[in-house]
């Protein structure tokens, strides 16, 4: 891994914040982007700028081209069979939601939803409205103190009542890898299907669906030096085939008649619309950018950052870092153990030094009360960050303790 030669791709890492060099490290929330990611969205407008699936022109098929050789990267970077199992959307949270609506479809009162005590909202209120709308139950796997899932529990909830199985397969606030293999085989084991959350996971580690054997995994391109607006459903070709469509609208149609309609085959059938074309072709970049640097490498570089950041964090008096017993990746929490000091006061601190966090519930709040705090500080690592971004964290922190003394 040469870092001088990654970060030298990524424009935005080399100004200024506030008068110091940026130390961004709120990688999980938005990840930055390379070069090669803006240089494709402006080629795009400039160059092939028309709408996919419609036009006999040159410009119209080569845009078209571009699209679906981007679906194309998505199915090899995530191991898929087929580029009909690849469903371009507008983020994970869109993905989730059209999930709900389409395989909600085949859930009926007092069918049973299992999420975890971990997830992010997203994966929370799509099955909170879907339970609302059919009378299905949701049910929820607890988590001990350091925010591991308690599989006995899991196990105990499963039964021939439960339809689907809805995990992250790592915790945006706390970086938690959960036991994903194992879920997706007792879930299958009563029937049940499962969608894993992999948000937090497609930037950080390699991606098998096939051999996961997962029904549903959905993730966002902004996380992955991709461009916000754009996400990936993937799902098993036979349950899409089997689930209405969730939108309806143009391009998602095979003949439209006032008598009734017929759907487009897959992947189109959930792609009503004119699609973020410049951005899924981005993501193609994206991809492009991770495999050029291998993901396991980039995976064996944060895994280092991620042992010194919980190495050199312990070291601090007065501060609790969360989840510090457990295989975790692409975050960490902590909170200062000072009276009346909220984490936001620590963010702000370290904002004006440069050092960008993120702090709060980070959209989890069960996860909040569970550990019985209002929000914890975050800082989250991709590929170009540095040991000695790292330091300057911890300085930053100190610092920030004797201000709120
Ligand atoms: N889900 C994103 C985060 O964790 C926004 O920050």
């Amino acid at each position: 891994m040469n870092l001088e030669e990654i970060r030298a791709q990524f424009p935005l890492l080399h100004q200024k914040i506030n008068g110091y060099p940026l130390v961004y490290l709120d990688n999980a929330a938005s990840s930055q982007k390379p070069d090669s990611v803006i240089n494709c969205i402006a080629s795009y407008y400039r160059e092939i700028n028309a709408n996919v699936h419609r036009g006999i022109h040159t410009l119209s098929q080569e845009a078209t081209v571009k699209m679906e050789q981007s679906r194309e990267k998505v199915r090899d970077f995530i191991g898929a069979k087929s580029e009909k199992e690849i469903i371009f959307t507008s983020g994970t949270s869109h993905s989730i939601n059209l999930l709900a609506h389409s395989f909600g479809s085949f859930i009926a009162k007092g069918d049973e939803i299992i999420v975890s005590h971990l997830e992010h909202h997203s994966n929370i209120v799509p099955w909170q409205m879907l339970c609302q709308r059919t009378g299905a139950i949701l049910k929820v796997i607890p988590i001990d103190d350091q925010g591991a899932l308690d599989m006995d529990v899991f196990q105990s909830l499963l039964s021939s009542q439960t339809k689907l199985v809805a995990v992250n397969h790592i915790s945006n606030a706390l970086g938690v890898i959960n036991p994903i293999q194992e879920i997706i085989q007792k879930a299958h084991g009563v029937g049940a299907k499962v969608m894993i959350d992999g948000a937090q996971a497609v930037p950080h580690l390699p991606i098998d669906v096939t051999g996961l054997d997962v029904d549903f995994y959905v993730f966002s391109a902004h996380k992955m030096y991709g461009p916000t607006g754009v996400g990936i459903l993937y799902g098993k070709q036979e349950l899409l085939e089997q689930m209405p469509p969730f939108m309806g609208g143009g391009e998602m149609i095979r003949e439209v008649r006032f008598e009734g309609s017929t759907y487009a085959d897959l992947p189109f059938k959930f792609e009503p619309g004119t699609p973020n074309i410049a951005g899924n072709i981005a993501l193609g970049a994206a991809i492009d950018f991770m495999n050029s640097l291998g993901v396991e490498n980039i995976q064996n570089h944060e895994k280092k950052l991620m042992a010194y950041a919980k190495e050199k964090l312990i070291q601090i008096e007065n501060l609790t870092v969360y989840a510090l017993d457990l295989d975790t990746a692409g975050a960490i929490s902590f909170n200062l153990n000072l009276p009346g000091v909220h984490p936001s006061d620590l963010g702000m601190i370290l904002d004006k030094q440069g050092i960008a966090i993120r702090t709060g519930h980070h959209c989890t709040q069960p996860i909040m009360s569970r550990l019985g705090v209002l929000g914890t500080a975050r800082a989250s690592f991709c590929v170009y960050n540095t040991f000695e971004e790292i330091d300057l964290l911890v300085k930053g922190i100190e610092k920030a303790k004797q201000l709120l003394l």
